[in-house]
């Protein structure tokens, strides 16, 4: 009778997360995009493109499972992250423990609540509907000369300053 209990609870937490991920990616699709990965490559090729500095201060908006803000944290001052999904932060919480990256902060929130005034440069993985709300938000907060890094995505009626495949860079 025990074990059937315990077995009961185990696909009972089994079935809770899968259903608090599946929710999370439904609002990550709704406010901002689902998670796809950028392989590491691509990763690499943003950071060179962005041309991301040793005293500057980086910020990944949709941070996903973190890969984009540790590469950045290795050429830069501080990365951060922001990530809707609690899996994916904690994903991404457990890479930071085991990488002991000291200069990273992982936030768990929605993009659309961070200040962006702090950061040099920002990158982004997003959805087409959302990138006009996004370079309001980026030209009211960031300062003069910031950069973008956008992966696959371009703002409407702004003129990227640097292009490579399928990635695009902005200068505020
Ligand atoms: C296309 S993925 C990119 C992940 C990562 N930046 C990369 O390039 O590997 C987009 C990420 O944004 C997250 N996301 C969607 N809407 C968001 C929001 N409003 N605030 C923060 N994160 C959001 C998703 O959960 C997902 O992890």
């Amino acid at each position: 009778m025990l074990m059937l209990w315990a077995i009961i609870i185990v696909f009972s937490l089994i079935y809770i997360a899968i259903l608090v991920y599946l929710l999370y990616a439904l609002y990550a699709m709704i406010s901002g995009a689902p998670f796809v990965p950028t392989n590491h490559t691509k990763v690499e090729r943003m950071l060179k493109l962005v041309e991301l500095k040793q005293d500057e201060k980086f910020i990944d908006l949709g941070s996903g499972d973190g890969r984009l803000v540790f590469a950045a944290a290795k050429k830069c001052k501080h990365a951060t992250g922001v990530e809707i999904s609690p899996l994916l932060h904690i994903i991404s919480k457990l890479k930071k423990t085991k990488s002991k990256s000291k200069n990273t902060t992982l936030i768990r929130d929605t993009l659309w609540n961070v200040d962006l005034s702090e950061y040099d440069v920002i990158s982004i993985y997003f959805i087409p509907h959302w990138m006009n709300k996004l370079k309001k938000k980026i030209k009211r907060e960031m300062k003069p000369g910031s950069r973008i890094v956008s992966h696959a995505f371009t703002f409407p009626d702004w003129q990227p300053v640097a292009k490579d495949d399928t990635i695009y860079i902005y200068k505020v």
